[in-house]
């Protein structure tokens, strides 16, 4: 048996509470975009990934409101192992991978930066181990890796959490839109060719919404 800690925050560790709610600021934003990112596949693919999303992010809300986490990370590897149970498309296993990877990453009570710097590399080796993706593919990586870069970044820098996070936020949003003039080489959108180009990524998109959800999350005091 461990004994609940109790939980803490200050401007440079996040807590067993906030991790939670990254969660439930990410299902949030979710339900607010999803028929735009149902928009945004239904140019490239097939008009599901709002749906996707929004399934498995209030799936995944419901699952951590139930729990009482101990380490930082257990709520993101349950959040991850049920995108992985909820969401039938492709993004449901690689953001489900990604947060159990992040999540397994912080062990511990509560997380600074660098921690959570490290645990957001490793969410995206977990994307790119199972989609096999490089930056410029247009999917999600386009917008997570400039995201990791410049958390890196402040973090090296000696940056607070919110600050970092702020940064890897703005960073997803130039990521996302740099997606647009790219032809897709993975995922359904790839089978488009040439015609793929000229689209905004959905998944990418979403992936701008989860780093704007943590900045959020970790920004308010
Ligand atoms: N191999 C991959 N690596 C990284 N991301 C991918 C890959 N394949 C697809 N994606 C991402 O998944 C998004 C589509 O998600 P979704 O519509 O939910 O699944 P599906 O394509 O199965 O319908 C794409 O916009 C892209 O960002
Ligand atoms: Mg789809």
């Amino acid at each position: 048996m461990t004994t609940s800690p109790v939980p803490t925050m200050n401007g440079d560790s996040v807590d067993t509470d906030r991790a939670r709610t990254w969660v439930q600021a990410i299902a949030a934003a979710v339900d607010q975009h999803k028929d735009h990112l149902t928009q945004l596949d239904s140019a490239i693919g097939d008009a599901d990934h709002g749906t996707n999303m929004h399934r498995g992010f209030s799936a995944a809300t419901t699952a951590v409101a139930a729990m009482e986490p101990d380490t930082v990370g257990a709520a993101l590897i349950t959040a991850g192992t049920t995108l992985i149970s909820t969401v039938g498309g492709a993004s449901g296993p690689l953001y489900g991978g990604a947060f159990r990877a992040i999540g397994k990453a912080l062990d511990t009570p509560t997380a600074g930066t660098q921690q959570l710097a490290a645990a957001l590399a490793a969410g995206l080796a977990s994307i790119q181990k199972l989609g096999a993706a490089a930056p410029g593919d247009k999917t999600m990586i386009d917008a997570y890796a400039p995201a990791l870069a410049a958390f890196q970044q402040q973090a090296g820098a000696g940056a607070d959490l919110a600050a970092a996070a702020t940064a890897a936020a703005d960073a997803a949003e130039v990521g996302m839109r740099s997606t647009t003039p790219m032809q897709a080489r993975k995922g359904r959108a790839s089978y488009l060719g040439a015609r793929s180009i000229g689209h905004q990524d959905p998944g990418a998109t979403s992936t701008a919404l989860v780093f704007r959800a943590l900045a959020e999350t970790l920004g308010a005091r």
